[in-house]
């Protein structure tokens, strides 16, 4: 046998035995580091950033040839079914963001430090974005803080090396202590915070930020007058990029949709719908159909296990419905 013969009989092997296919489309986006996104801000090309929360949604991320992914800590309550993202802990967001890593190839992975992992100290904030980094295998940590984090943010990005995103307005990890779920920045002292908070983020050394609910000339007032790019999610289209949460934008968050959120598809419905089809079909014991779906014994081995169960257990085998059994099928 020839050597291109081996190699091919070896990957037919892993075919066969891998649970994932061998190769998969890789999508010809080149790897997006820091440079590009300094880039396409300079460019002024909107970036477009994209939660994902698992292996699939971080594949469908990649395959779009999304600019930056955030494992976001939105994941506590489109994922995970929480009510508020307070709960989520540091184990739980490694655990999301190792899913992540593994299929992305090309877009910048964030990950979001989650409530509690850098409010108390430096050290505190310092491990954590290291644990984030080691573990989860993200390349930049967000966090959710204004001014008062500037300090915590200092010591990631110039005492560890780690780039950091900050993230203002409405943070949803104090949004008890902003009084819900509020757009933020909406009166002439608010927006002065906003825009001293950004000032202070910039400052302490993140290399972007995110401005979530924010009125658009705010947004717009901050994005003047940083040197790094603005994010924005519900803050308007003057930001230097865009960021919507997956599951709310692809109709998979059933609870209710941000008035900022458009919709680019209805997954949830059809999801549904296609589990309902398979359940009738369990029902009616049209799936799964034998020759399509199955897997049979070779034709001697076949006869010799027909006799040995009559023999043994004193019934014969049979029954397989083959004809009239049409498998269905819904789109999705
Ligand atoms: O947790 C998250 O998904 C976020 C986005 C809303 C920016 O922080």
């Amino acid at each position: 046998m020839g050597r291109s013969t081996l190699i091919a009989a070896a990957a037919k092997q892993m075919r066969m035995y891998s649970a994932r296919p061998a190769t998969r489309d890789t999508t010809g986006h080149p790897k997006v580091t820091i440079q590009t996104i300094k880039k396409l801000y300079a460019e002024q090309k909107p970036i477009a950033m994209m939660t994902a929360y698992d292996y699939p949604t971080s594949v469908a991320c990649d395959r779009a040839g999304i600019d930056m992914v955030l494992v976001g800590d939105s994941l506590a309550m489109v994922a995970l079914g929480h009510d508020d993202t307070s709960q989520i802990t540091m184990d739980e967001m490694i655990h999301h963001s190792k899913a992540v890593a593994r299929g992305l190839r090309s877009p910048f992975l964030v990950t979001d430090l989650p409530f509690g992992a850098y409010q108390s100290d430096e050290r505190t904030a310092v491990e954590n974005a290291i644990r984030m980094v080691k573990e989860g295998r993200a390349e930049a940590v967000k966090l959710e803080a204004g001014r008062r984090a500037a300090s915590r943010i200092d010591a990631i990005v110039n005492g560890a090396g780690i780039p950091v995103v900050g993230h203002i307005g409405l943070t949803p990890q104090t949004a008890v202590a902003l009084g819900g779920f509020r757009v933020q920045g909406k009166s002439l002292a608010s927006a002065q915070s906003l825009v001293d908070d950004a000032l202070a983020l910039q400052e302490s050394g993140c290399f972007a930020m995110v401005l979530e609910a924010m009125p658009s000339l705010v947004a717009e007032t901050i994005t003047r007058l940083l040197r790094v790019p603005t994010i924005g999610i519900g803050a308007g289209s003057a930001t230097s990029g865009q960021v919507l949460v997956l599951s709310d934008m692809v109709g998979l968050f059933d609870r209710f949709t941000p008035k900022f959120c458009q919709s680019f598809g209805d997954l949830g419905p059809r999801m549904a719908e296609a589990v309902e089809a398979y359940k009738k079909d369990v029902r009616k014991g049209s799936f799964p159909v034998e020759g399509v779906h199955t897997y049979a014994m070779p034709t001697a081995a076949e006869d010799r296990w027909r006799a040995y169960v009559q023999q043994q257990f004193g019934f014969e085998l049979g029954g397989l419905k083959q004809e009239g059994a049409v498998a269905s099928t819904v789109q999705v």
